[in-house]
C-alpha cells in the first residue's frame, strides 16, 4: 500500500506494467496479462499510460472515439471483454501529440478519474518507457497494488529494469516480478538461439528476490497478434502460454 494515496471506486487492484527502457515489450505484456487475466475470470480494464506513443489501440484492435455517459464519465472502450482507455480514443492517429507534461498529467489523472471502469478485480496500467517525472506522477496518482516489471535479457536492458525497481521500491510499491521478454527464439529446426543474451530476468529478480513470473519467447506470432490486435494469450499452447502463468502469479500474489 502507498501511503496516503486514494484506492479507485469499484477497482480492487491497480497494476503498473514498467521497464526502464523503451521497446521491450510493456505493451505487449500488459496487452496479453489483461488477456490471460480475464480468460482466468477477471475483470479487467487496461489503462493506456502512453500519452505519445500509445499500443493499447492497436493491440486490441479498437479505433474510434470514445463518449460521456450522463454522469460525465468516459465510456472505455472493450475489447475481448477487457475494458480500455487510451489517448488514441481521443485525439486522432495522424495528429502529433504536443503536449507538455502537466496536460500530460491531466489526462493521465482523467483516464483514472473520469473514466466509467466500473467493477474491476484489476485495472493494468501500460506505462510509457523510462523512469523519468512523467512516470513518478503516474505512479502517484493512484494507490497501486503492484508492479510487473518487462525486461529483455541483455544487460543494457538490465541496467534500466533495475532503475524501474528502484522507483517503484522508493514510492513503496510492490514489486510483484519480472517479465523477461524475447528470452529466446526456437528456429523451425528445432535449436534454440539467444539473440538478446540470456539471464537478464534471472538477474533481476534475484537482485531484489522478487520472483521471475516467466520468461516470453521472442516468436513472430507475438508481433503478429499485436499488429493484428488479436493477442497471443487468446490462443491456447504456443507463446502466449507464457502469460497464463503470468496471470497466474499476479493473481495470487494480489489475492
Ligand atoms: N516476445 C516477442 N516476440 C516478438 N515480437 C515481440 C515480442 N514482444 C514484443 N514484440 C514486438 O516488439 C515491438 C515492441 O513491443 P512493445 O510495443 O510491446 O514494447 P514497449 O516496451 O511497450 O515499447 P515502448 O517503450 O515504445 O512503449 C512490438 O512490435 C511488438 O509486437
Ligand atoms: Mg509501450
Amino acid at each position: 500500500m502507498q501511503r496516503g494515496l486514494k484506492p479507485l471506486p469499484g477497482v480492487k487492484n491497480i497494476i503498473a506494467v514498467a521497464s526502464g527502457k523503451g521497446g521491450v515489450g510493456k505493451s505487449t505484456v500488459a496487452t496479453n496479462l489483461a488477456i490471460a487475466l480475464q480468460r482466468q475470470g477477471w475483470s479487467v480494464g487496461i489503462m493506456d499510460a502512453d500519452i505519445y506513443g500509445p499500443s493499447v489501440p492497436t493491440m486490441l484492435h479498437l479505433s474510434g472515439r470514445v463518449f460521456a455517459n450522463d454522469d460525465k464519465k468516459i465510456v472505455p472502450m472493450e475489447a475481448y471483454g477487457i475494458k480500455a482507455m487510451s489517448i488514441g480514443f481521443l485525439v486522432p492517429d495522424d495528429e502529433p501529440i504536443i503536449w507538455r507534461g502537466p496536460m500530460v498529467m491531466g489526462v493521465v489523472k482523467q483516464f483514472l478519474q473520469d473514466v466509467a471502469w466500473g467493477q474491476l478485480d484489476v485495472l493494468i496500467i501500460d506505462l510509457p518507457p523510462g523512469t523519468g517525472d512523467a512516470q513518478l506522477t503516474m505512479i502517484q496518482a493512484v494507490d497501486i497494488a503492484g508492479a510487473v516489471i518487462v525486461t529483455t535479457p541483455q544487460d543494457v536492458a538490465v541496467l534500466d529494469a533495475v532503475r524501474g525497481v528502484e522507483m517503484f521500491r522508493k514510492l513503496e510499491v510492490p514489486v510483484l516480478g519480472v517479465v523477461e521478454n524475447m528470452a529466446w527464439m526456437d528456429l523451425p529446426d528445432g535449436s534454440r538461439i539467444h539473440p538478446f543474451g540470456e539471464g537478464g530476468g534471472r538477474r533481476t529478480a534475484e537482485r531484489y528476490e522478487v520472483p521471475l513470473l516467466a520468461q516470453v519467447p521472442l516468436d513472430g506470432r507475438v508481433r503478429e497478434g499485436g499488429d493484428a490486435g488479436r493477442p497471443v494469450a487468446l490462443e491456447d499452447g504456443g507463446p502466449g502460454e507464457a502469460f497464463t502463468a503470468v496471470a497466474r502469479a499476479v493473481k495470487a500474489a494480489l489475492s
